[in-house]
């Protein structure tokens, strides 16, 4: 693997992001991305990173602070995470989740958490391999 660098996401990215969106199981039109980006662009609480190797985007991250009123310290919380399929197991997404956490802790944040589907189970092995441990369950409902 080439070396990896780690960037906020841009507009020309919009592509890759929407074939990586594609990719986690969620198809996103490529003209959807580019507003999506300046939403979360506009939103200080937020980044949108991707990971590029010989200049194309080939993983993708989204990290989110949580003000909390039971913690002084925010809470840093990956809330996407994919990585190319073709460049998988090759340290990107080692790289994109260490950039995360350092952006959290740059921020105040003592606590970083990542939600993942039960169905997930190899990404389940990766956070655990990178420190994190299972310490609950998540419930959703979707609005009709
Ligand atoms: C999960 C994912 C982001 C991991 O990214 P990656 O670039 O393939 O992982 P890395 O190569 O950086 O792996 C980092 C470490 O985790 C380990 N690891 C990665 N995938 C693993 C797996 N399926 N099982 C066990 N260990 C795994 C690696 O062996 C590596 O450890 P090492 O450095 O000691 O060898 C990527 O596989 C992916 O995009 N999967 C599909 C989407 C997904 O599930 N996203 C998470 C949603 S919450």
């Amino acid at each position: 693997m080439n070396q990896v660098s780690i960037r906020d996401a841009e507009e020309r990215d919009a592509p890759a992001i929407a074939a990586l969106c594609g990719q986690l199981g969620y198809p996103t039109p490529t003209e959807s991305v580019v507003p999506r980006i300046d939403r979360l662009r506009e939103y200080a609480q937020a980044r949108v990173i991707v990971a590029v190797v010989e200049g194309s985007p080939v993983g993708l991250a989204t990290i989110h602070l949580r003000h909390m009123i039971n913690h002084e310290a925010p809470i840093g919380q990956l809330t996407l995470l994919v990585v190319d399929e073709r460049v998988r197991g090759q340290g990107v997404g080692r790289v994109l989740v260490a950039e995360s956490e350092a952006w959290a802790r740059a921020r105040g944040c003592k606590r970083f958490v990542v939600t993942t589907a039960l169905r997930r189970t190899e990404a389940h092995a990766f956070y655990e391999k990178l420190g994190f441990t299972h310490t609950g369950r998540r419930y959703g409902k979707d609005f009709s």
